[in-house]
């Protein structure tokens, strides 16, 4: 299968890995040095908990065109930066698009994107169960992974048949979910309470 992944931080370089792995043919859009680290190291991931480290060719991009065509494409970059390429996407003329990570206003997105496309578009969220961050600037180290809750804002995700097919030959697990604008509220809310936790603990330990 034909997939995009649109960004090439620790998210995006780590559901590559898993999609290559799995037989398909995965672009991924960089920007930055990193076009350059993609192209010469390919992607480079430390399996903490594995203690190894994987290495995967992919195709770079720089640009997503409007007649570039991907079976799906996957957007996992920060919110405020996957809300700047909507235009972009909703410019392009593939048809299934799953954005990953936290978000907060999923439905704004949605709109946006089925006021501004030509075609209608099937769209999707989703949540990647894993932890990550760079330990140099070319090196993504994985903690966990091999999930990802996902599913559309209003009840079952119609096309879930296209998605367990990109994955059907990894060990990567998809959650479906009928109502991912809650579950994706709801995980914001742990993340807030478990920050505000974490900054009790801290000036308790300062004092
Ligand atoms: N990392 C984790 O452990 C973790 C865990 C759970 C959930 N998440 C969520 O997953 C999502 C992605 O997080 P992440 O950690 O993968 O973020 P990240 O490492 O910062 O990756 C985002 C990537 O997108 C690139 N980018 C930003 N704007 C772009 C644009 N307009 N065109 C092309 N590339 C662009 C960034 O490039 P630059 O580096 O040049 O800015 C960066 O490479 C977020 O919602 C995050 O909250 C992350």
């Amino acid at each position: 299968m034909r997939i995009l992944i649109y960004g090439a931080g620790v998210q995006g370089s780590y559901l590559a890995h898993v999609l290559v792995r799995g037989g398909n043919d995965v672009t991924i859009l960089a920007r930055g040095k990193r076009i350059e680290e993609l192209k010469k190291d390919g992607i480079v991931i430390r399996h903490y908990f594995q203690h190894k480290t994987t290495v995967d060719k992919v195709n770079v991009i720089s640009k997503l065109l409007p007649n570039d065509i991907y079976d799906i494409i996957f957007v996992l970059m920060q919110y405020q930066q996957s809300k700047s390429i909507l235009s972009v996407i909703s410019d392009n003329i593939s048809k299934y698009i799953v954005f990953v990570g936290n978000n907060a206003n999923a439905r704004e997105f949605q709109d946006f994107i089925n006021k501004n496309s030509n075609e209608q578009k099937q769209i999707a969220f989703g949540f990647q169960t894993n932890g990550g961050r760079y330990v140099n600037s070319r090196i993504v180290n994985i903690r966990l992974g091999g999930s990802m809750d996902i599913g559309s804002l209003d009840g079952k995700l119609s096309w879930h048949q296209l998605l367990e097919n990109a994955f059907k030959n990894t060990k990567y697990k998809l959650i479906f979910n009928e109502n991912m604008d809650s579950w994706l509220k709801t995980h914001m809310i742990f993340v807030m309470l478990w920050l505000t936790l974490l900054m009790h603990v801290m000036v308790i330990y300062v004092k």
